[in-house]
């Protein structure tokens, strides 16, 4: 059977150019040998260029949730006081792992649909007097579409000696990260985002000036151990088996990203979201992130009108419309959808989506406003 076309438009995992799903046709080699060396290597140095970092990218066979886990056990050690800073979902998830792994969590909990502020990071350090070994924050919260200024809230977190751990599993690609020039000590990402790349390969960069931590760092690790996977990556190795298809699609993901221009892709990302917004608005309905300068690059979530539940929407425009979107979680299950234009996607997708979004809406009886 013919698989139906469909526009994937969750966020993550996300369409894959044609050049990419060629790539992993190629056949499987073995991982210790001088042709997966000479992958690796290349693979090695455009994820630094990627990440903006002098230091280390290790990639592991994972989700992005592992790479949450990699980070606190390779950072942290069981009691160290650190500050997590949450605007949703993922961030209290990134939370949570740590608390399980014997962490001494201070939460800042914002209104889900904020933005964190260098002066509410810098207030909660200072408040709170505590030896914060470090911060943990998401950079793109995929639960409410937004994003954190993490340029601005690494400044006061250096100024005040802690680490600063970003979750930018759905951010990274989509909005700049510069990690040596804003001085983010780890970054973790997922290849299912704006990768766009299958799900399975997990990423975490770390800063050259971060890595005495890792050594410092007391919590028991084995599989996500950044130590082992740095002497294996210094002769282009991995200590496990790598996913060896999915990185011949990052590699080829890779290239066209720079090929298009780093800068341009970001611009791309932008362009295509201000497309979405604006649709959004002139059909009135309402955004669930009002305020463009903490809106994500990477989604848009967007206000379920009254009277609809967000299932439904989300069922007529698969069964229709063959368009997948995602839903809200938690407290806005059935009250958002989140619209996805991370990575392989144009303005052409976002006219398809506004297009079947609106006629979704009246199937569903909604004609408020409806042109
Ligand atoms: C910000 C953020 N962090 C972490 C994750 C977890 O990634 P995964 O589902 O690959 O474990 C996601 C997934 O959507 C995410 O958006």
């Amino acid at each position: 059977m013919f698989a139906e076309k469909e526009l994937l438009l969750v966020p993550g995992p996300t369409p894959i150019p044609p050049q990419v799903q060629r790539a992993m046709m190629r056949p499987v080699i073995n991982h210790r040998c001088p042709a997966y060396e000479e992958l690796f290597a290349g693979l090695q140095e455009k994820l630094k260029r990627l990440f903006a970092v002098n230091g280390e990218v290790f990639v592991f066979p994972a989700a992005g949730t592992g790479m949450l886990e990699a980070i606190v056990v390779n950072f942290l050690s069981p009691n160290d006081p650190v500050l997590m800073v949450s605007i949703g979902w993922f961030g209290d998830r990134f939370g949570e792992i740590a608390e399980r792994f014997g962490v001494n969590v201070t939460w800042l909990k914002l209104e889900w649909g904020t933005a964190a502020t260098p002066e509410i990071v810098a207030k909660a350090m200072d408040e709170t007097k505590k030896p914060f070994k470090a911060v943990l924050i998401t950079h793109n919260e995929t639960s409410t579409a937004v994003v954190n200024p993490v340029k601005d809230i690494a400044k006061v977190v250096k100024e005040r000696g802690a680490l600063l751990l970003v979750d930018a599993v759905s951010g990274l690609a989509a909005m700049p990260l510069p990690m040596d020039e804003w001085q983010i000590d780890a970054v973790a990402a997922a290849s299912q985002k704006a990768l766009m790349t299958p799900p399975g390969i997990g990423l975490v960069a770390v800063r050259e000036e971060a890595w005495e931590a890792v050594e410092m760092a007391q919590m028991p690790r084995f599989y996500w151990d950044f130590r082992l996977a740095r002497k294996f990556q210094s002769h282009n190795q991995n200590p496990y088996t790598p996913p060896v298809t999915l990185l011949y699609g990052l590699d080829a993901a890779l290239d066209l990203i720079f090929d298009e221009g780093m800068d341009a892709f970001f611009e791309r990302h932008k362009r295509v979201r201000d497309l979405l917004r604006n649709g959004i608005r002139e059909m009135g309905l309402e955004l669930f992130v009002p305020d463009d300068k903490i809106a994500s690059c990477s989604l848009t979530a967007v206000k379920v009108p009254e009277g609809i539940h967000g299932g439904d929407l989300i069922r007529q425009l698969r069964n229709k419309y063959r368009i997948e979107v995602a839903g809200g979680q938690e407290h806005l299950r059935g009250k958002i959808i989140r619209i996805s234009h991370m990575g392989y996607i144009h303005e052409s997708d976002m006219l398809l989506a506004l297009g079947a979004l609106k006629s979704a809406l009246k199937d569903l009886g909604w004609s408020r406003n409806c042109p």
